[in-house]
């Protein structure tokens, strides 16, 4: 953390972010630390996006760390002094650092942040067959990071709405990956859901009460994990169904916790102890469940 008279400010830049729970989990980890810093939430149109990151070099700026979301990953790449290689393979980046001489670096945890939530959860990945639905944002740091990995996933399959969009992914990411065990697949019944070890669903879908669910019930099963990265509601209706059929399943919001940590750790320089991440957890669940 940076040492300056002035407050240092951290936050989140995106399009809206009114909704973003990375205030509650970093001004618990600042507050913990007894460290003089705010994270806030900033709000940016597309034309506004040239000039804030104009401010940022400004040396009196007391802006030293930020995340990115929606939409812009990808589009703040150019403003970037350096990235770091996982970030420059999948070409988002949620994370910037900014150093005492304002320079800019740009980090990707989403990837990391969900084989983090993997982890604990005790969910495999290598030799498993993996189904995703979604191709954008959030499934290319997932994809990427399943292909990354020594415990590599011996199939992923991606179905999206948009198909041009799967294909895009898996052209673009093959350019600076091996992508062998990815295809994307035009009809959801191709997925092949009743043979997957693990679903994905990195779409919005779920997020409101009467969103339909794109998996026909029947294909669900008892051997199977299915991750949901929607975490509001804390149990969409596909996760409501997995459960039902005697699958593993969880929702983001471990995945978003673990992209937080990582993402503070890297402004912070240091690793945070576990009663930090435990306060922080609890925290988030909080205002995720209020
Ligand atoms: P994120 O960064 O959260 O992944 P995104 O890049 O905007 O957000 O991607 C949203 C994903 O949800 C896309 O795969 C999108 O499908 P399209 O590429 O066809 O737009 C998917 N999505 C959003 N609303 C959807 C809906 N109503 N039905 C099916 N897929 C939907």
């Amino acid at each position: 953390m940076k040492e300056t008279k002035s407050t240092a400010t951290y936050g989140i830049i995106g399009y809206p972010v009114e909704h973003s729970l990375s205030p509650v989990l970093h001004n618990t980890a600042f507050k913990a630390l007894g460290v003089d810093a705010d994270y806030q939430r900033f709000p940016l149109k597309e034309d506004e996006i040239g000039d804030f990151f104009l401010k940022l070099r400004e040396k009196d700026c007391p802006i030293f760390g930020l995340n990115v979301t929606v939409p812009y990953k990808e589009k703040v790449i150019q403003y970037m002094d350096s990235m770091h290689p996982f970030a420059q393979k999948v070409m988002a980046v949620n994370t910037i650092v900014i150093s005492k001489d304002r320079k800019l670096h740009g980090f990707n945890t989403d990837g990391p942040g969900f084989l983090a939530h993997l982890a604990e959860l005790g969910i495999g990945t290598k030799g498993k067959r993996v189904a995703i639905l979604g191709a954008g944002g959030t499934a290319r740091a997932i994809v990427a990071a399943l292909c990354l990995i020594p415990e590599r996933p011996e199939s992923i399959r991606i179905y999206n709405r948009t198909k041009e969009k799967a294909d895009y992914l898996i052209t673009d990411l093959q350019g600076r990956m091996n992508m062998d065990i990815v295809g994307s697949v035009a009809a959801i019944d191709d997925l092949n859901v009743e043979l997957a070890d693990l679903l994905i669903n990195t779409t919005s879908l779920g997020l409101k009460a009467d969103d339909p669910c794109l998996i026909d019930e029947g294909l669900l099963h008892a051997d199977m994990s299915v991750y949901d990265v929607v975490y509001n509601p804390s149990e969409t209706k596909l996760l409501q169904l997995a459960r039902q059929k005697g699958a593993k399943t969880a929702n983001g919001l471990g995945m978003l916790f673990y992209q937080g940590v990582l993402a503070f750790q890297h402004w912070a320089d240091i690793e945070l102890d576990p009663e930090i991440k435990s306060r922080m957890r609890a925290a988030l669940e909080m205002e995720a469940s209020a």
